[in-house]
């Protein structure tokens, strides 16, 4: 790829000053216009320069019509929430410098016979592509002389693109991530042992090591025998936190993927998608029932999740109850790392919470139907929060025991309550 395609890519960036030809890094854009250039002249600092007329004919030389390789043409999913207009196309998301850059790297990647090393050449290409952006933004910060510099930020999340960004050399940005994912490659292979991958669950069962699956669940599990599962560990969507698939376009339309949609369990603003709340519950209850069906007698699910939405929780909870699931622990996982994606609202979610179910041979569905109270009548349960809470406990211990009580008595709350209420006792 390197000897193929590196000097022509780098070609597109080229700085002349004073007779040396450089290969620019970052092009700063302000409002449309190009207003600075960082290159690289051999030193390990960039040097930082105004455009010249050249810098600005060479920017302006390219021309979306004028690619003459396949770049994607989709529409995006109207959602304000991630800053997706509808009429916006996935590839005015770059400049035409670099959407031919990068439209180059995917064509010569194409190319590649040896099947593993196409898919790991487009797995660097893919993580690469945002940060050869127009979503890539300027931060601005004063150094310690108080002269104001701009930074290059990082492609956030949602398709955001602010008026001052940066346009990074395309090569660079795919280099950068190859070379991340050889290094990673090495870690990995000091532990790897030559498992044995299998593209059956039937071969699976003959002692096959894994098994991946790119299908959605409630549909996969229908092709699983019953009673044939030991433990199931699922981090499903929780409701509108990542609308997933509308994000993994950017990559989906790059690799011409054809994406399953309807089938995505999430709540989506996105108007055309219908993907709402009871979409999601009902969605989350079909695939729980086959987790059920497949999980052996007396083995346990354990489901990642949260939500502030009282609805997604009573839904969730209700549905593992109505199917014969027993609730048999909750704890929290902390992130691992402090994501700029995470949610920041106040009251903001800091953990997830893992709850395990068990598939027992009792049916607690001959029981009735669960009875969503209101805490407020529940003088007992506020009593023991109190108490809980004088004990030290931490909030998911107060929360596991008080919807464990609740739920062994057939009732359930508003989670928002019960954080309301561990917070002020
Ligand atoms: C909370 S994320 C999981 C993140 C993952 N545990 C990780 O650490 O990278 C939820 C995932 O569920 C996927 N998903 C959405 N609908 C699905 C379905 N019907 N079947 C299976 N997976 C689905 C989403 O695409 C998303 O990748």
């Amino acid at each position: 790829i390197e000897r193929e395609v590196k000097n022509k890519i780098n070609s597109f960036y080229e700085v002349e000053r004073e007779g040396y030809k450089y290969i620019g890094q970052n092009f700063l854009w302000e409002r449309d216009k190009l207003t600075e250039i960082r290159y690289g002249n051999g030193t390990s600092k960039r040097k930082i320069t105004l455009p010249e007329q050249s810098d600005y004919s060479l920017a302006n030389s390219f021309n979306y019509q004028k690619i003459p390789l396949f770049y994607p043409q989709e529409n995006l999913f109207h959602n304000s929430r991630i800053n997706a207009k509808s009429e916006q196309k996935i590839y005015e998301l770059f400049t035409p410098r670099n959407l031919y850059a990068i439209a180059i790297l995917r064509d010569r990647i194409q190319k590649i016979h040896r099947e593993d090393l196409k898919n790991l050449f487009l797995f660097a290409f893919t993580s690469a592509i945002g940060q050869a952006s127009k979503m890539v933004f300027a931060i601005e910060r004063r150094n310690k002389t108080k002269q104001k510099k701009k930074e290059v930020g990082s492609w956030v999340i949602g398709y955001w693109m602010p008026k001052n960004f940066f346009e990074n050399n395309a090569w660079t940005c795919f280099e950068t991530r190859v070379k991340k994912v050889i290094k990673a490659k090495r870690e990995q292979n000091k532990i790897a042992k030559d498992y044995q991958k299998v593209t059956s669950f039937e071969d699976l069962q003959k002692g096959g090591d894994y098994l991946l699956v790119n299908q959605p669940s409630q549909i996969f599990l229908k092709g699983v025998g019953g009673n044939s599962i030991d433990y199931i560990l699922t981090d499903p969507p929780h409701g509108n936190r990542i609308p997933y698939l509308e994000l993994s376009m950017l990559w989906n339309s790059w690799l011409q993927k054809e994406v399953n949609y309807r089938d995505e369990i999430v709540v989506s603003e996105a108007k055309k998608r219908n993907k709402n709340v009871a979409q999601y519950n009902y969605l989350m209850a079909e695939t729980l029932k086959e987790c059920y069906r497949v999980l052996k007698p007396e083995k346990h699910i354990s489901l990642m999740f949260n939500s502030l939405e009282d609805r997604t929780w009573i839904s969730l909870l209700s549905s593992f109850d109505e199917i014969g699931f027993q609730l048999t622990k909750i704890e929290t996982l902390k992130y691992s790392a402090n994501s700029v994606v995470q949610d920041n609202r106040k009251n903001g979610l800091e953990t997830d919470f893992i709850i395990t179910y068990q598939k027992t041979a009792k049916n607690n569905f001959s029981k009735g139907k669960l009875e969503i109270v209101d805490l407020e009548n529940e003088k007992e349960i506020i009593a023991i929060v109190e108490e809980l809470k004088a004990d030290q406990l931490k909030p998911f211990q107060i929360m596991n025991r008080v919807v464990t009580e609740l739920l062994t008595r057939r009732k359930l709350i508003k989670i928002t309550q019960l954080i309301k209420l561990i917070d002020n006792a």
